[in-house]
């Protein structure tokens, strides 16, 4: 098993329920399939979950977050979303890296998680990052104009996670 981790200066940070307000502001900004705070106080608050936060700085703004859950012997990726301002430079690549080190040290073998079909920005990045590919599920989305859309479910084998290439 490799020791090496990507490097991020500061390193995420584990959020908690001090980092709600900000943590609503950011998904405002950040995700058009924003979280209620319910699901967000949660998250932060559930031994099951982890919400990890990329600031530029320590106590600076959100630039990304993710969150992960964690099920009997897989870890599943729930949202993983950049600031706009802030994409396209290497940031939820990182992140997902980290994470993936991080789940695989927590004992999860696998990475899981689903995407809208639509959303080719993030296929792309977790195809790029080695997930796989394991199937669909129909209409499992819903569009704002009612219509429904499709996800795919994809998986990372953490024995071979990208925190090893
Ligand atoms: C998807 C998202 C997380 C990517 O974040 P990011 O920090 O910009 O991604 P990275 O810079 O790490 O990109 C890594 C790779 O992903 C792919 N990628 C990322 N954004 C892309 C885009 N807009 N179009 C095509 N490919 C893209 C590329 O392969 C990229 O590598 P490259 O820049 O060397 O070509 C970001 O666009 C986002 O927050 N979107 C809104 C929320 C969302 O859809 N989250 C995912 C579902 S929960």
């Amino acid at each position: 098993m490799s020791t090496t981790c990507p490097a991020f200066d500061p390193p995420p940070r584990r959020l908690d329920s001090r980092d709600l307000s900000r943590l609503i502001a950011f998904e405002a900004m950040a995700n058009d399939d924003a979280w209620s705070e319910a699901l967000l106080s949660a998250a932060l608050t559930d031994d099951t979950h982890e919400v990890w936060g990329v600031s530029a700085e320590e106590g600076s703004a959100l630039r990304a977050v993710a969150v992960i859950a964690y099920l009997p012997f897989d870890a599943e990726l729930q949202s993983i979303s950049v600031l706009p301002e802030s994409r396209r430079q290497g940031l939820a690549r990182g992140l997902l890296a980290w994470l993936s080190h991080h789940a695989r040290r927590r004992g999860a073998e696998k990475l899981l998680l689903e995407v809208r079909e639509s959303n080719r920005a993030a296929r792309r990045l977790y195809a790029r990052a080695g997930f796989a590919v394991d199937g669909q599920r129909r209409g499992y989305y819903r569009r704002p104009d009612g219509s429904s859309e499709d996800a795919v479910l994809m998986s990372l084998a953490l024995n071979d996670d990208m925190a090893n290439r």
